[in-house]
């Protein structure tokens, strides 16, 4: 008799809202992303995302203060100790407001996705969408890419591209940038958890 295959666990990492995690939760919960939320770690105690993970029932979600550790690596061997013992299988940062240094993206290299709101290489850094508003885009979009050792750079997985509209705000593009988002990452996640990505390079081919 064969075993059914069990549904494969992630973590997701937030430091604020966590309209992201909201979204991947949804996408487990009606079925769209066959994933198990093993794990909600946040950097900051106040973030919503916590309460979204507790509301949503997953059991183990943590605020994790990295300043009650001494360098930045053993902040980073604690988040692998977690994962480890939620037997991730991949690590999808959402609005995680600090760079993972090499001691973390090694040891789940190529298992880390990130969600940026606009079309990398163009505005990296922590306020693209101001950043693109100021620079008079007519384009931007979302990102979603693997996480190498710098910041907003590592190979990408899928994009999606947006107009930007007469008299757009940043609120009104943070908005729909959103709607994006929200869908664009579970497709990502799924695309991973489903071995169709192949990776080479800079490359990610999606069979
Ligand atoms: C998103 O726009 C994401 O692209 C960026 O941070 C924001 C997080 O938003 N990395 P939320 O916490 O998921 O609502």
């Amino acid at each position: 008799m064969r075993l059914a295959r069990g549904v494969p666990a992630i973590a997701v990492f937030c430091s604020g809202e966590g309209t992201n995690l909201q979204a991947i939760l949804d996408a487990t919960r009606a079925g769209r992303l066959r994933a198990r939320v093993a794990l909600v770690v946040s950097d900051q105690p106040d973030a919503k995302a916590l309460l979204r993970a507790k509301r949503a029932g997953v059991e183990t979600r943590c605020y994790i203060n990295p300043r009650e550790y001494p360098t930045r690596e053993a902040f980073e061997r604690a988040l692998i100790a977690l994962c480890e013992y939620e037997k991730v299988r991949l690590v999808c940062l959402a609005g995680f407001m600090r760079m993972l240094s090499p001691v973390f993206v090694r040891r789940y290299r190529h298992r880390i996705l990130n969600i940026h709101p606009a079309l990398l290489p163009a505005f990296p850094g922590a306020h693209p969408i101001r950043d693109a508003l100021q620079w008079g885009v007519k384009v931007t979009g979302v990102t979603v890419h693997l996480v190498d050792e710098a910041m907003d750079h590592g190979p990408i997985v899928l994009q999606e591209a947006l107009a930007i509209r007469p008299g757009e705000t940043a609120t009104s593009l943070l908005a729909r940038l959103h709607t994006i988002e929200h869908r664009l990452y579970a497709q990502a996640i799924r695309l991973m958890l489903e071995r169709r990505t192949r990776i080479v390079g800079r490359t990610v081919t999606i069979r």
